[in-house]
């Protein structure tokens, strides 16, 4: 008798969490992925006004209420010139779940994904869920993708690569001109560019760009979320957009796993994605405070790290022992081989925290390279 699937049990707890349940209740964690922000006010209200109005109550259309798909087909018009039907917009649990859609509708037993190495913990793990082997890519010194180690991978077995820019562990922001380059290769090669871009709003050198703005095939889908974008990482409420043909299968996916995405949220991600925006520049203008706080305090300490141009994280070399060291003296980070093999002798951190906690964070690094080095 089979009492596990051979999928479940290919995968584990992500070493994040490990870290967390490590770590002492008084530590300052720089191991959370999500902004310290509260969520947009009107976003708040929008949501307890359908749920006092009895609007919220029942399922929405499987692909989200027609309003927010187009509220979210008028946010990547505005932000990427991007001409989108709001029909091929399935409003998702969080990007988690649109990622889950984009993997399970595209990748066959036995395909190839190709995935960042450092990168997003889900990307192997959803891969192998679906059947699918993660192949993963190292990147550049920089902590970029490079389009043309992508290529190279690339295989008569791959069904799809993922790109993830602003990166998760890194801050890395690729290029306009390896976006474009990502989807010629997927053009050429007929694979599936799956473009993770839920940090889009936090960028602090360079530009965001899009693989799905210089595609000529459809063979782009994106991922977004309001996690970041709005500091709602509760409310789990994300998106994927893409062909109608590629969404026809990914809402099959989505219709069994989710029938739809959690009313309430909808209604408060409607409201935040079309209601006042000031909120996002000072979160950017805050995370790129901090951001000069860590690259200032990890440089004297005398580690190397690549100035990270968006999302919230840093992602500096550290010496052997140097995690469990800080771990010990109250610091939670994590170890850069939770991100994938190439992760190793790296660390991530996260600045999603105030600069106070950061400073003293910082202090404590320092006591801890000491001792190890
Ligand atoms: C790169 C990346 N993609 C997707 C997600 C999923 O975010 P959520 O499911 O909260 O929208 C995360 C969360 O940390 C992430 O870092």
């Amino acid at each position: 008798m089979t009492h596990f699937s051979d999928r479940v049990e290919r995968i584990s707890i992500s070493g994040i969490r490990k870290v967390f349940e490590a770590a002492s209740e008084d530590a300052i964690n720089l191991g959370l992925g999500q902004p310290d922000f509260p969520a947009p006010a009107h976003a708040r209200q929008a949501a307890i006004e359908a749920i006092e109005s009895g609007e919220a109550d029942g399922y929405t259309e499987n692909k989200g209420l027609l309003s927010l798909r187009e509220a979210i087909a008028e946010k990547h018009h505005r932000d990427q010139g991007v001409d989108l039907d709001p029909d091929n917009v399935i409003a998702t649990a969080g990007g988690s779940e649109a990622l889950h859609l984009a993997i399970e509708a595209h990748v066959n037993e036995g395909d190839e994904v190709i995935i960042p190495d450092p990168g997003f913990v889900s990307y192997d793990a959803l891969t192998k869920l679906a059947g699918g082997e993660p192949v993963p890519v190292p990147l550049r010194d920089d902590l970029t993708l490079d389009p043309a180690a992508v290529e190279e991978a690339i295989t008569e077995d791959t069904a799809a690569f993922i790109v993830n820019s602003p990166g998760n562990p890194t801050g890395a922001v690729s290029p306009p001109e390896d976006m474009e380059e990502f989807a010629r290769i997927a053009d050429k090669h007929d694979v599936l560019c799956i473009s993770d871009e839920v940090y889009e709003y936090t960028v602090f050198e360079g530009e965001h760009r899009s693989p799905i703005e210089f595609a000529e095939t459809d063979n782009v889908v994106v991922v977004n979320s309001a996690s970041k974008l709005f500091s709602m990482t509760g409310w789990r409420l994300g998106w994927v957009y893409g062909s109608s043909r590629r969404v026809e299968r990914m809402v099959r996916v989505h219709q069994y796993v989710q029938a739809c995405a959690s009313a309430p949220a909808q209604f408060a991600a409607e409201a935040a994605l079309t209601g006042p925006q000031d909120r996002i520049d000072e979160m950017t203008e805050t995370f790129r405070e901090r951001r000069d706080i860590v690259v200032d305090g990890l440089e004297d300490i005398g580690l190397r790290v690549p100035s990270p141009k968006g999302a919230f994280y840093a992602m500096p070399e550290v010496p052997e022992g140097f995690v469990d060291e800080c771990l010990d003296r109250g610091v939670i980070i994590v170890p850069g081989e939770a991100f994938g093999e190439h992760g190793e002798g790296y660390a991530r951190l996260s600045y999603a925290t105030d600069t106070e906690s950061l400073k003293e964070a910082i202090a404590i690094m320092h006591q801890a390279y000491d001792a190890v080095i």
